[in-house]
C-alpha cells in the first residue's frame, strides 16, 4: 500500500522505534525490500537517490515499477517511495513522477535560501497529500554524488525549518555516508538531545545508517530519532553474496549464468539485512 510516509513516523516516534529507508537500485532491490517488509509486517521506506532515479532511466520509471510491484506482489504494509537527498529540480520531478514523499536537501545553500526552497515545496507537496523531509547541518561523506562536510545541526536553525510544517528532519549529529572511517567519534548525542528538545517531538531522520554500532541506534532511538536510512550495507552483502556464487563457479554449472540464478544470492543477502535491520529498529510487526 503505497502511502507518504507523516503517519508511519508519528506512530514510530510516538511508540520508540525507527523505520528503516531502504535505498533502491533496480528490481530486484525493490522486490528484496518490499518482500521483507510484507514478511515482517513492518512499515517501510523506499529511498530513490537522484543517481539511482537515472540509472533507472528516470522518476516516473521508479514510481511506476513500485506502484504497479506493490500491486503484483499483493503487499499490505504501508510503503512510502521518497526521494533521497533532492536538489530542488529533482524534488519536482518526483512530485511529478507520483512519488509519495521528497527530501529536499538544502543543506548545502545559505539557511535563508534553505528555508525559502523547503518552505515552497512543503506547501506545494502538502496540497498533494505527500510528505516533506528536511535537511539542516549535513551528512559526512558521499551519497551518490551528493558530499558533505559533517556539520553538526544547529538547534535554532532545526527549530526554524521545523516550524515551516515539515514532516520529519534529518539533522546532522556526526553521521556520515558510506563506511564509518577509523577513528570516527560516534554520534553526538547531546547534539542530538538538544535539537530534539528544540524540535518538538517531530521525527528525526538519521542517515548513514550502515556501519552504527546496535546500542548507538537503540540510544538514537530513545532520543527521538524514528526513520533511519540504511543503503550502502544492502551494497555491500549484495556484492559479497555475488562475488561467491562467482568465485564458486557456479555461473559455470548449468544453467548458472542464468540473471534470475546469478542475482538471487545476492537478493537474498539484501533480504537478510533488511530483516536484520527491521528487527534493530523495532518496526517489525508495527505495520
Ligand atoms: P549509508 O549508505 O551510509 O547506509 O547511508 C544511507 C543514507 O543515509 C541515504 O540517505
Amino acid at each position: 500500500m503505497l502511502v507518504n510516509a507523516a503517519e508511519m513516523l508519528k506512530k514510530a516516534t510516538a511508540g520508540h522505534y525507527a523505520v528503516g529507508q531502504f535505498n533502491i537500485n533496480n528490481l530486484e532491490w525493490t522486490k528484496a525490500v518490499l518482500l521483507t517488509a510484507e514478511e515482517l509486517k513492518s512499515p517501510v521506506i523506499l529511498g530513490v537517490s537522484s543517481g539511482a532515479g537515472k540509472y533507472m532511466t528516470g522518476f516516473t520509471v521508479v514510481a511506476e515499477m513500485v506502484k504497479a510491484m506493490d500491486k503484483s506482489l499483493g503487499v499490505t504494509v504501508p510503503v512510502a517511495l521518497h526521494l533521497d537527498h533532492g536538489t530542488y529540480d529533482a524534488a519536482k520531478a518526483c512530485i511529478d513522477a507520483g512519488f509519495t514523499s521528497i527530501m529536499f536537501d538544502g543543506s548545502h545553500l545559505d539557511f535563508d535560501d534553505n528555508i525559502a526552497k523547503t518552505k515552497e515545496l512543503t506547501e506545494t507537496v502538502h496540497k498533494l497529500g505527500m510528505s516533506i523531509e528536511a535537511e539542516v547541518g549535513s551528512i559526512g561523506g558521499e551519497e551518490d554524488g551528493v558530499v558533505g562536510a559533517g556539520e553538526v545541526a544547529d538547534p535554532e536553525e532545526c527549530k526554524k525549518i521545523v516550524e515551516l510544517g515539515i514532516d520529519f528532519l534529518a539533522a546532522g549529529i556526526g553521521n556520515i555516508h558510506g563506511v564509518y572511517p577509523e577513528g570516527w567519534k560516534g554520534l553526538d548525542f547531546d547534539a542530538l538531545k538538544r535539537i530534539h528538545e528544540a524540535t518538538g517531538g517531530i521525527p528525526l531522520v538519521l542517515h548513514g545508517g550502515t556501519g552504527i554500532p546496535d546500542g548507538m541506534i537503540k540510544k538514537a532511538i530513545d532520543l527521538g530519532v524514528s526513520k533511519i536510512n540504511v543503503n550502502t550495507e544492502c551494497q555491500i552483502v549484495f556484492a559479497a553474496a555475488t562475488r561467491k556464487y562467482i568465485e564458486e563457479g557456479k555461473d559455470k554449472q548449468g544453467k548458472g549464468f542464468d540473471p534470475r540464478k546469478l542475482l538471487a544470492p545476492g537478493s537474498e543477502a539484501i533480504k537478510a539485512t533488511v530483516k536484520e535491520k527491521m528487527e534493530l529498529f523495532g518496526s517489525a510487526g508495527k505495520a
